[in-house]
């Protein structure tokens, strides 16, 4: 059998700790493998160091018959790598982007066929910077396939990127496979993982399963239960954060209203008149694909960003008018987190408990609880940048609930976290919601969609369904929310 990495008793250790721990693998020639495992399981420290990013502390691995440590300069030649935190130019265009990487490997500007597929086309001409978070995923994504390259290493390529596209980035990349095409892709969709001949399952920095994906089970549900148990099992326990949670007595019905929310930027409306209003305790979804209009009205809402025209309440009080009191009552938490990367995790609970008008004692004990109830003591004086993604998954919450707010805003709060962080993550949500939290919360993951009492389905700026997610399934005539999502994407495109 033709490989196409060898690895031999690896390790890699940062500082004392090992974050790889003599590992042996081999990847076979013209196959996709899933790279699979938690947060902070080694996945990225293995990408890196197979392309010579990283050299290994002990052990030996041939990458394209080559050696990464020496010749990393030949191996990127032939590499097509996505990185998690990509390297985008945010003050250049996507075309500009393009022609840049394009230039660096050596090839020619050709970029019909991927401006298509990443429906990148209308905004070629568009800053970087400018683009919602997955079509920025997408840009990163196109950047690495050019070339066609013989080993494309992609980490976590679809984070963020909404499911009707996570299906055609599928497509296209078994599309590019040949028999000297190899692919390594990580990721914590599982349900992308079942679609790939192989997997591999890291956990802690070893190697806890190597072989054929349907081994693990012949069905989806199987196969997701072996990888969840492999991975330590989750245990559903109490959320503790609904216990002990205050939250003022309010007679109005509708805790959240979104009236005729619009925005345009330059001559290009990215939200039109989104209404809608989420009662007491409802959680509600705001779905749709990348672009959509999701962040821009979640910025609207919370007053970061001024609308063009329409109103956003809540509890009653005019977002635009009265920012400061409005914002009082809800937490927040961005698409890729608003922390202060270069803060340690204490150092940012103590900077949002103040920015939420928390002092003294009061702000002490806040403090010492969300540490309690989110298991962040290990991690106390870690600089933020460093913890576990998970991790900061957890510390973005903490700070968005420590003043007990009425109303939580979460804009794809589950991105790229691991499927038992996910499930301990809505055991919070759910719980919450019991009490009578209100919940905006978009979400790529469909699994998820499901626990949303209401989902309005927002496309080009609009709403284009709104309905409980049975009902929204139901009119779609599917059987899942994937396939719903899928058809009524579709449908508005025929339109
Ligand atoms: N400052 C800006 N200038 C120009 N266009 C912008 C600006 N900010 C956002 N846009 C555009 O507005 C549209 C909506 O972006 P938004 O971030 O709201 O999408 P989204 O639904 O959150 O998508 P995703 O699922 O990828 O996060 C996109 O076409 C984006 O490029
Ligand atoms: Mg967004």
């Amino acid at each position: 059998m033709d490989l196409c990495i060898e690895i031999e008793n690896l390790s890699k250790k940062f500082d004392d700790k090992y974050a790889l721990k003599n590992i042996s693998l081999s990847f076979v020639k013209g196959k996709i493998v899933a790279l699979l495992g938690a947060d902070g399981s080694g996945k990225t420290t293995l990408l890196r160091l197979i392309i010579g990013l990283l050299c290994p502390s002990e052990g030996r691995i041939k990458t394209l018959s080559l050696n990464p440590v020496i010749q990393k300069e030949k191996i990127v030649l032939k590499t097509g790598y996505m990185p998690q935190k990509f390297g985008l130019y945010e003050d250049l265009t996507v075309i500009e982007n393009l022609n840049l990487y394009a230039k660096l490997k050596n090839t020619k500007n050709d970029f019909d066929e991927l401006l298509d597929f990443t429906t990148l086309k209308p905004f070629k001409n568009r800053l970087a910077q400018n683009l919602s978070g997955g079509m920025k995923q997408k840009l990163g994504l196109a950047c690495a396939l050019l070339a066609q390259p013989e080993l494309l290493i992609l980490d976590e390529p679809s984070v963020g990127v909404d499911p009707l596209s996570r299906l055609e980035l599928l497509e296209l990349v078994k599309k590019t496979i040949n028999k000297n095409t190899s692919v390594i892709w990580s990721s914590s969709y599982l349900d992308e993982a079942f679609n790939f001949d192989l997997s591999i399952i890291l956990d802690k920095g070893k190697v806890i399963f190597e072989g054929n994906t349907k081994a693990l089970g012949s069905t989806y549900e199987e196969f997701e239960s072996k990888v969840i148990d492999l991975m330590g099992g989750y245990k559903k326990v109490e959320s503790k954060i609904a216990k002990n949670y205050h939250i003022e007595n309010y007679s109005e019905k509708c805790t959240v209203v979104a009236d005729n929310l619009s925005k345009k930027f330059g001559d290009f409306w990215a939200v039109k008149n989104n209404s809608f209003c989420i009662k007491k305790g409802e959680i509600f979804g705001l779905l749709g694909p990348n672009g959509a209009g999701k962040s821009t009205t979640f910025k609207m809402m919370c007053a970061l960003l001024k609308p063009t025209s329409g109103k956003g309440y809540i509890l009653g009080i005019d977002v635009e008018k009265e920012p400061t009191k409005a914002r009082s009552y809800l937490g927040y938490m961005a698409q890729k987190f608003s922390l202060y990367s270069r803060l340690s995790l204490m150092d940012n609970l103590n900077f949002f408990a103040g920015v939420y008008g928390l002092f003294g004692k009061d702000k002490k004990k806040k403090m010492e609880r969300m540490i309690e109830i989110f298991d962040l003591e290990q991690y106390k004086t870690t600089i933020t940048s460093l913890l576990p993604l998970g991790f900061k998954q957890r510390l973005s919450l903490a700070c968005a609930l420590i003043h007990e707010p009425p109303v939580l805003f979460l804009d794809e709060p589950t991105s790229g976290v691991d499927a038992i962080q996910r499930r301990e993550f809505w055991n919070h949500i759910k719980s919450l919601s019991k009490i009578g939290v209100s919940v905006l919360v978009t979400t790529h993951f469909m699994d998820e969609a499901r626990f949303c009492d209401n989902i309005s389905l927002f496309y080009n700026g609009k709403i284009i369904a709104l309905n409980k997610p049975d009902k929204l399934i139901e009119s779609a005539k599917a059987k899942t929310m994937q396939d719903a999502f899928i058809n009524l994407i579709k449908k508005a495109n025929q339109k």
